[in-house]
C-alpha cells in the first residue's frame, strides 16, 4: 500500500493534532504510535515486571492485547488495553516517560514494528511518530518532519493541560520536554531524526491551520 503519509517530531510538536486532522481530511486510517508504546508501559506497569528483565518485556510487547476504536462523532481514536479503556491514563507524563525509556531497547522495537505495520490498510494511513520515516515506513512517498523551539513546545504541552483542567509548571514541563527530546534523539535504535527523503516544518511561528495548508500541498502535489 502506497497510501502513506508520515508524520515524525519531538513530544508537544503538534503532530497528534496535525495527523488527525490529515486523516480526516483524506478520509484515510490513522495510527497514533506513540499511544501504541505507551500502551505497552502501561502494561508493564500494571503488571510490575522488573524493566531490565528484557525477556519478560520482549513477551509482553508480542502479547499486547490492545484495540484501536474510533469515536464516529468526534473522529478521536479510544485505546482499549486488555478490554480496558485506557485512553486518558495514556496521556500521563508517568506514562510518557516510562514509554520512551523503554523505546530505547531494540527487541521491544522489533516486537511493536509489526503491529504499526498492520495499519497500513486501504485507502490510505497518516501515521504519527519519531521513526514513522525512517523505519517502520521507508516506502511512504511522503514525510513530514515537524520541528518547534523546545519552549513553544513547553508552552502548547502547558495549554493543553489546562484545557483539560490540570495545571502544570512551564519550568518542569521544559525540563521534561528536553530530557525526552535528549532520549528520543541520543538513542541507538531508531533516534528521532527526519528521514533524507522528509520535508521539515518548523511550527514555532506558525497556526495549525497553516501547518496544515503545508502539509496539504505535499500531499496533493504528489
Ligand atoms: O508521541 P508520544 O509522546 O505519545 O510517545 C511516547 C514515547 O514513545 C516517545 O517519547 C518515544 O520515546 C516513544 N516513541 C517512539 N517511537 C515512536 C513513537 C513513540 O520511540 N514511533
Amino acid at each position: 500500500m502506497n497510501n502513506i503519509l508520515t508524520i515524525d517530531g519531538p513530544s508537544g510538536v503538534g503532530k497528534g493534532t496535525v495527523a488527525r486532522i490529515m486523516a480526516q481530511k483524506l478520509g484515510w486510517n490513522l495510527l497514533d504510535s506513540g499511544a501504541i508504546y505507551r500502551a505497552f508501559a502501561l502494561a508493564i506497569d500494571e503488571r510490575e515486571i522488573d524493566i531490565s528483565d528484557e525477556n519478560a518485556l520482549v513477551e509482553v510487547a508480542n502479547g499486547l492485547d490492545l484495540e484501536f476504536k474510533i469515536q464516529p462523532e468526534s473522529q478521536l481514536v479510544s485505546v482499549f488495553l486488555d478490554g480496558e479503556e485506557v485512553s486518558k491514563t495514556l496521556r500521563t507524563q508517568q506514562t510518557g516517560e516510562l514509554a520512551s525509556r523503554l523505546a530505547t531497547v531494540k527487541n521491544i522495537r522489533l516486537a511493536l514494528l509489526k503491529r504499526q505495520r498492520e495499519f497500513a490498510q486501504p485507502p490510505g494511513l497518516v501515521a504519527d511518530g519519531r521513526d514513522m520515516g525512517t523505519v517502520v515506513f521507508v516506502q511512504a512517498p511522503v514525510k513530514i518532519f515537524l520541528t518547534a523551539d523546545a519552549a513553544e513546545r513547553a508552552n502548547r504541552r502547558l495549554k493543553q493541560l489546562q484545557q483539560q483542567g490540570s495545571k502544570g509548571i512551564i519550568s518542569q514541563i521544559l525540563a521534561e520536554v528536553k530530557a525526552r527530546d535528549e532520549r528520543d534523539c541520543s538513542r541507538k535504535y531508531s533516534p528521532l531524526k527526519p528521514a533524507k527523503d522528509a520535508v521539515t516544518i518548523d511550527t514555532t511561528e506558525l497556526s495549525i491551520d497553516e501547518v496544515i495548508f503545508q502539509v496539504n500541498k505535499l500531499v496533493t502535489n504528489n
